[in-house]
């Protein structure tokens, strides 16, 4: 079943606000959830399986670990996963929380209909007497639709927290904070810093997968808004900030370019060597985060690493 709280056209209403705002900025940016048609979508999880993004690796490995005891101590009863996509990593979650007896419902929760409609036919197969309930939502904006229930536990993996600046961090945990009964929890994947070296190829990959991902969210505004960037002219440029700690993808046109988004009447021009702004993936450390987390209303429980320390997933329970 799925619970429809964003449809096609809000989508494409909040496409031509972000892309008017965006290109209207200096410097220029667009943000990430663009990023995710159905190419998008499958270049992400080729990334996925490339030798140097480490994320989704280590984070299944220290899942693998953990499944059992994150059952146990939450004993829940129903699973919520934010920005799910395919549900893939899920799976061990639901088989460690079904064998712990307690768990009744999933719900994931995706931007994406298409993606959430597959993922929630699938696991209606392979999980008889489970009750899957899609929500099609941003979760920036339709946390209130969450299920009622008791002992919940809203599972936010693959570090994708780190596409959030701070302000936006902090006003993310507090709304779902307030959306939550004190006992309830967050499961949250964290990627950490580390060094350079080590982070920046994750983002440039030598088989280049990566900036066809960053480029293809000019070719979803040149389809979805009848817009005219000359995509090949953009190179993909990934920077580490080692003030904010976080990783800076970037599209750079090689040349001079007037751009015309037709949908939105609109002229744009780039300079040579202008950088347009795509994500920000942000890595974390222990401290900081248990900080923000305390600010927003939630005590971190456990602290799960992989062997080599490079990623994080943290049980945290609201309080007060
Ligand atoms: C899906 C947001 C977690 O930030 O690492 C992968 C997206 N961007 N390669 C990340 C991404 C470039 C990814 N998240």
């Amino acid at each position: 079943m799925l619970e429809i709280h964003l449809d096609e056209h809000d989508l494409d209403r909040q496409l031509r606000t972000d892309v008017a705002l965006g290109l209207a900025a200096t410097p220029k940016w667009l943000p990430p959830k663009w990023f995710y048609d159905a190419r998008g979508s499958e270049l992400f999880e080729e990334i996925t399986r490339l030798p140097e993004y480490y994320p989704t690796r280590a984070e299944r490995a220290i899942l693998t670990e953990r499944a059992a005891a994150i059952a146990r101590i939450t004993e829940a009863k129903t699973l919520v996963e934010l920005g799910s996509g395919s549900s893939e990593k899920t799976r061990l979650l639901l088989d460690a929380f079904i064998a712990n007896g307690t768990l009744g419902a999933f719900v994931p929760l995706d931007v994406s209909r298409t993606a959430l409609q597959e993922a929630v036919d699938g696991l209606t197969v392979d999980y008889p007497g489970l009750h899957v309930r899609g929500v099609v939502g941003d979760m920036t904006e339709h946390l209130r639709h969450l299920p009622e229930g008791d002992n919940r536990v809203v599972a936010f993996l693959g570090g994708t927290i780190g596409n959030l600046v701070p302000s936006e961090r902090t006003a993310f945990l507090g709304d779902l904070r307030a959306v939550l009964d004190e006992g309830e929890w967050l499961l949250l994947g964290t990627d950490l810093v580390k060094d350079p070296a080590v982070v920046v190829p994750a983002y440039d990959d030598a088989a280049g997968v990566t900036a066809e991902f960053n480029r293809n969210v000019l070719r979803v505004v040149n389809a979805r808004l009848d817009a005219d960037f000359d995509v090949e002219a953009f190179e993909h440029v990934a920077l580490w900030n080692p003030e904010q700690e976080w990783i800076e993808m970037r599209l750079r046109t090689r040349k001079a370019q007037r751009v015309r988004i037709t949908a939105l009447d609109l002229t744009v021009d780039f300079a040579p060597g202008e950088d347009l702004r795509t994500e920000i993936s942000a890595k974390f450390r222990r401290p900081g985060l248990e900080r923000e987390l305390d600010r927003a209303g939630f005590a971190l429980r456990h602290w799960w690493t992989d062997p080599q320390g490079l990623f994080a997933v943290t049980l945290a329970q609201a309080v007060r």
